[in-house]
């Protein structure tokens, strides 16, 4: 049964094929997925369900919106058919075979699945095309672009000074195209683009554009203005004014203005420059700028007043110091001012020599014009007489001197425990006056009781002058006693010199010794 039903269907099957085969099947296409462009290559079609002895056409077409004809050839019982081709960069996209009966319109032509042909055509001619200048100012973009003659499916590189550019912020690379939208001096330097592609993932081709070279110059930044004195000879004195700016590409062109009249100009492949003005002592000579300029626009410095005071008046010197453990003067700190002069130059001297900079002991902390300030570690070295000297930085035949000061370390460290001493002492003898007063009292009051005598009246008075002198005497010593041991600043440049004060206190002691 089973037998007789499986012949039946396979006999129907047979006599299908055999007689009545009037159409086509799908044809199969078969060829490369990539191709070199201007190489030969071929495609292979065939029908695999003909009609028998019908000459078939089988023709590559590229879709698109008119389908291009890209060959043909003709196949007879399932041959299959070979269609050479050179290739061209425009066959890239879809390509499909079309089988149709050559001489039977009756049999209906059929279409195989589209096959997707990429083309590789190697690059070649890479070039960089930039729209602006070579040199440009920081701030402003710079668009390049890197073009080819030839190539299709290209990936680019950039190159600044060989290293690879990379995307930022402010940089942007894409497709053949790079874009600084603010450039800075650092990205000056040699551009190569380089183009490369690659077929059947193993032949790589690459183009190297030549190098151009961007220079990107920084804007110059406000200069700063400042002078020295010159001292040309006995009468003649000359201001050499510096204008210099901290950044900017050289060369810059530096213009000194007097106000509104230029004065002198210079460019320079520097980032200063200096210009010579003559000068009268003592004299306003009017508002000095210096202005900077290296590209479109001008970097203006402040203004400056030209005049120049020579020092003179007195110069005078005091000091500040600090306690340590046990009341102990570890440092001290010598000041040093002139009353006038604009360009005073200090000179430290410890008995004869010159303090310079800084020593074992010392350290010279120069604030010109104001002050200078010589900081001491107070020990065994720093022991003998100290002296300040200003002259005018330009001439130093001006010197005027400070009075001189003796500094001993024993005699410093001595004078604390003295102060704790005297202080002691009054407070001690305070209370036994107080005590032996308020015996007397109460002796009185026990022997006249209730009565008024002259002898009481006087003893009021007595003793309301003896607690009168102790005040004044308290008073006296009290403000001295406070400044020391807050180390308060004294001036020194009252007549009342170290010396002569330890002499007091030497005297106060004695004083408390006796009443002790
Ligand atoms: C097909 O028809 C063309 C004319 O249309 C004729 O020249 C050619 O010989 C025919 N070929 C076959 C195989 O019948
Ligand atoms: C592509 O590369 C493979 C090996 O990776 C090679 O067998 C094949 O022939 C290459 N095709 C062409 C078109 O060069
Ligand atoms: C192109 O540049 C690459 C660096 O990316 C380098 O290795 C190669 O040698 C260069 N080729 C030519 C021809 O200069
Ligand atoms: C100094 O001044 C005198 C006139 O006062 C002048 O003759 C001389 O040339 C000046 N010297 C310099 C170096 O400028
Ligand atoms: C510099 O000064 C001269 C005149 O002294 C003037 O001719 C020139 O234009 C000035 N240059 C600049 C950059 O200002
Ligand atoms: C600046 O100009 C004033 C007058 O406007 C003049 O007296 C002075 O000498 C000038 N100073 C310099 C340095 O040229
Ligand atoms: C600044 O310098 C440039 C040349 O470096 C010049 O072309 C420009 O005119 C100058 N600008 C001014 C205001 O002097
Ligand atoms: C300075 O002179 C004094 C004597 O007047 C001396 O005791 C002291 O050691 C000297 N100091 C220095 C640093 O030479
Ligand atoms: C200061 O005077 C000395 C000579 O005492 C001299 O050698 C030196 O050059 C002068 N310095 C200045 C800045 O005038």
């Amino acid at each position: 049964m089973f037998a007789s039903v499986f012949v039946v269907i396979l006999g129907l099957f047979y006599c299908s094929k055999e007689s009545s085969q009037s159409f086509l099947g799908r044809p199969q296409l078969y060829g490369p997925s990539e191709a070199l462009a201007k190489k030969a290559v071929e495609f292979e079609c065939e029908v695999l369900d003909y009609p028998e002895d019908e000459l078939i056409l089988l023709q590559l077409f590229k879709v698109g919106d008119h389908n291009w004809l890209l060959g043909e050839s003709t196949s007879l019982d399932g041959e299959v058919a070979v269609i050479p081709m050179i290739i061209k960069t425009s066959h890239e996209g879809y390509l499909e075979c079309v089988a149709s009966a050559q001489n039977n319109s009756e049999i209906t032509p059929t279409v195989s699945h589209p096959h997707y042909l990429k083309v590789v055509e190697p690059v070649e001619g890479a070039e960089i095309i930039h729209s602006g200048p070579v040199e440009l100012y920081e701030g402003n973009p710079l668009k390049l672009r890197c073009e080819l003659s030839a190539g299709t499916h290209v990936s680019y590189k950039w190159l600044l000074n060989g290293q690879p550019v990379s995307q930022s912020p402010v940089r942007y690379v894409a497709d053949d195209r790079l874009m600084i939208y603010r450039t800075s001096s650092g990205d000056s330097g040699s551009y190569v683009c380089v183009a490369t592609n690659t077929f059947n993932k193993t032949r790589v081709f690459s183009s190297n554009s030549s190098k151009v070279v961007f220079t990107v110059k920084d804007l110059v930044s406000n200069p700063s203005i400042t002078f020295t004195v010159l001292k040309e000879d006995s009468q003649n004195y000359s201001a050499v004014v510096t204008c210099e700016s901290t950044r900017g590409t050289p060369p810059i062109t530096f213009s000194l203005y007097n106000r509104t009249e230029l004065v002198s100009n210079m460019t320079t492949d520097d980032r200063q420059a200096t210009f010579k003005v003559p000068l009268v002592l003592d004299r306003h000579l009017g508002w000095l700028q210096c202005q900077a300029n290296n590209s479109d626009r001008i970097a203006y410095s402040d203004w400056l007043p030209l005049e120049v005071v020579p020092v003179g008046g007195p110069v005078t010197m005091h000091y500040d110091f600090d306690l340590g453990e046990n009341y102990a003067i570890v440092s001290l700190r010598f000041y040093c001012k002139v009353k006038k002069g604009s360009h005073p130059r200090y000179q430290w001297f410890l008995n004869k020599t010159l303090l310079q900079d800084r020593g074992s002991f010392y350290y010279v902390a120069n604030e010109p014009p104001k002050q200078s300030i010589l900081l001491l570690s107070v020990g065994r070295s720093s022991t003998g007489t100290y002296r300040c000297e200003v002259s005018d930085s330009f001439d130093n035949t001006t010197a005027i001197s400070s009075k001189k000061h003796y500094l001993d370390k024993d005699v410093l460290n001595r004078l604390p425990i003295l102060l704790v001493a005297v202080v002691f002492g009054c407070f001690t003898t305070l209370i036994l006056l107080v005590s032996i007063c308020c015996c007397i009292g109460v002796m009185f009051r026990r022997r006249q009781y209730g009565e008024k005598s002259l002898l009481n009246l006087e003893m009021e008075r007595m003793t309301v002058a003896y607690e009168g002198d102790l005040d004044l005497s308290m008073y006296n010593e009290d403000p001295d006693v406070v400044n020391t041991a807050r180390g308060d600043e004294f001036d020194q440049t009252s007549e009342a010199s170290l010396d002569e004060w330890l002499h007091i206190e030497e005297e106060k002691t004695t004083l408390e010794d006796e009443h002790v």
